[in-house]
């Protein structure tokens, strides 16, 4: 910790996230080009239906690289305690910035933590599905069948995610995206989002 500011994510953390962010952001374009002919029009933004085709899974590997990485590296600090359920039973309160009465956040808080199991569970499920419909013909009727059905939704409840996660990051916690960018955030923003973090921090 240097005088007034504290270190948030690492290079290596913030470099994965925006791969992150960006592999998403074509992967999910790509395959509501793919899935809607409503929204066929994002085809041409990114090239045209065959490139899209070809390379919307290759999207969804970086993708899931990157969330892989971040599961190896914050899967731990993810887990949800006692505390956290209680978080999340006030979470409405959280919303409309009264959280005096909510149990201290760590690192992470019980929203954040609940966002990033829905995402890697929604990855997962993204990967086979994806995996089934990159070569349909080498695959039974019923996996295709199953896929169709799985990968769309699991797309849509990632999708939902990171809209709230995008929103959460950058217009409901001023400060919190200057983190993800330089890596580090003043004190008192610790102390006021993450207190037994920030405690913790002091500690070391
Ligand atoms: C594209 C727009 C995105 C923006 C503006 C954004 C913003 C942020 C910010 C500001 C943080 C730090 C929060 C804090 O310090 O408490 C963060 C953390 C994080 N981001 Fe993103 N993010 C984006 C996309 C993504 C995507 C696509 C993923 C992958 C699923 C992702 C996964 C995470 C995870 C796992 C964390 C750590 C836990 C959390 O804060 O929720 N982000 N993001």
């Amino acid at each position: 910790m240097t005088e007034r500011r504290i270190e948030r994510f690492s290079f290596i953390e913030r470099m994965m996230h925006w791969l992150a962010a960006l592999s998403f952001l074509y992967a999910a374009l790509t395959g509501l080009a793919l899935w809607s002919h409503r929204l066929y029009w994002l085809a041409a933004v990114f090239g045209g239906g065959e490139t899209v085709r070809g390379w919307h899974p290759w999207g969804g590997i970086v993708f899931t690289l990157t969330i892989g990485y971040m599961f190896q590296n914050w899967a731990r600090q993810m887990k949800l305690d006692r505390e956290d359920l209680q978080w999340l039973r006030r979470a409405h309160r959280y919303a409309i910035h009264d959280d005096k009465d909510l149990p201290e956040a760590n690192k992470f808080n019980a929203g954040q933590k609940l966002l990033f199991w829905v995402q890697s569970v929604a990855t997962i499920l993204l990967l086979f599905s994806g995996t089934v419909l990159w070569w349909p013909h080498s695959m039974s009727q019923d996996f295709r069948l199953l896929a169709i059905l799985i990968h769309p939704i699991s797309a849509i409840l990632s999708i939902g995610a990171i809209i709230v996660h995008i929103y959460m990051g950058t217009a409901a916690v001023p400060g919190a995206f200057r983190g993800m960018i330089q890596g580090w955030v003043r004190p008192e923003w610790a102390s006021s989002h993450h207190p037994k973090w920030f405690r913790e921090i002091l500690k070391r």
